[in-house]
């Protein structure tokens, strides 16, 4: 019965109770969901209100910024402040830390990267938001960088929102993953999707294939044997796939397994890989773990990664548990 459902609000209340947590935390993810239901808005509007196209102007990454890129952005600022339960928050947009003024007794930080798989917009493809919550140590300045490089098994939630054929929110607060989806008419997440998981093993992966000529040994290997099918160390067929928006793929993989790649190879290693850790990998990677699944930069945990710069770039394998367990294997061996 549809009107049984719950909505994500009722689920963050319920939660909160059962964990004996404090109202704030409700409270600064309803902004978060205000945030994402508004660049939903505007994503789905697309060209019929000029929401497409370049902006004419590059990120601190020196990448080319979409209109919706900075339009995203604004509005998880300019909503998320609002709440004053954040002290600062930090954007792949934005080269700075964003001190929120009039927040004196926020107490949690928030990292986002406003709109994932950009390239995805005027071809009208799944592109989303990823978020990632931290709490600001007793003491430290939120203003400055240091506050946010905390590993990240610090997080103390994190989520993306996917908008897609239809617009849905995956979050974490640490006791598994929950997925809702949004109803425009009734303008709520319901919860659709209780405790999701990662299959332990699966026949689908996903890496730019195009990137072929630069991948070091172990990624080689494991495409080689994957490609070799049913007549290869294998022994089974895969099925390859690739959006081009992280949000898009992680879901793919929550919903029926694999694995995702962008590891790092010999034309990024000098920048670190092409994902961020503070608001792509950290993220992707709490969830996919308390999914159940597991998320490698090569050898290493990510989220035991100590971050150094805000916008650091890290090699992201992640998915389902047997197969990046046997990447990290290959890559141990070193091939
Ligand atoms: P963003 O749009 O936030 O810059 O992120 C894009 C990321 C990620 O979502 C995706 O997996 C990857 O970059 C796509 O990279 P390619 O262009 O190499 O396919
Ligand atoms: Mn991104
Ligand atoms: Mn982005």
């Amino acid at each position: 019965m549809p009107y049984k459902r719950i909505t994500l609000t009722h689920f963050l209340l319920q939660e909160q109770r059962r964990l004996g947590r404090s109202g704030a935390f409700t409270a600064l993810m309803t902004d978060i969901i205000t945030a994402c239901k508004m660049v939903s808005h505007e994503v789905n509007r697309g060209a019929l209100v000029g929401n497409h196209g370049v902006a004419g102007s590059e990120n601190v990454q020196g990448e080319e910024q979409k209109k919706l890129d900075i339009l995203a952005n604004d509005i998880f600022l300019h909503m998320n402040a609002l709440g004053g339960n954040y002290a600062a928050m930090a954007s792949e947009e934005l080269e700075d830390v964003h001190a929120v003024t009039g927040s004196a007794d926020g107490r949690y930080l928030l990292l986002f990267d406003p709109l994932d798989g950009s390239s995805n917009i005027d071809v009208n493809i799944s592109v989303g938001s990823i978020f990632s919550i931290l709490r600001l140590p007793d003491g430290v300045d939120a203003s400055k960088a240091d506050a946010f490089l905390q590993p990240g098994v610090q997080q103390v939630a994190a989520g993306y929102a996917l908008y897609g054929p239809s617009t849905m929110l995956v979050l974490t607060t640490g006791n598994g993953v929950n997925g809702f989806t949004l109803d425009r008419d009734v303008g709520m997440f319901f919860l659709t999707h209780p405790g999701m998981t990662v299959t332990p093993d699966t026949k689908e992966f996903a890496i730019n294939a195009s990137r072929s000529r630069f991948w070091e040994a172990p990624v080689r290997r494991y495409v080689d044997e994957c490609l070799a099918g049913k007549t290869g160390p294998r022994g089974k067929d895969f099925n390859m796939r690739w959006v081009a928006s992280m949000v898009a793929e992680v879901h793919r993989i929550l919903i029926r397994g694999g694995v995702f790649m962008y590891p790092k190879d010999s034309e990024n290693a000098a920048k670190g890989g092409k994902l961020r850790l503070m608001y792509e990998a950290n993220p992707m990677a709490f969830i996919i773990e308390q999914a159940g699944g597991t998320a490698v930069t090569g050898c290493d945990r990510i989220m035991d990664l100590q971050p150094t710069n805000l916008h650091q770039r890290v090699p992201v394998i992640l998915g389902s548990k047997n197969e990046v367990d046997r990447i990290a294997d290959y890559h141990r061996q070193g091939a």
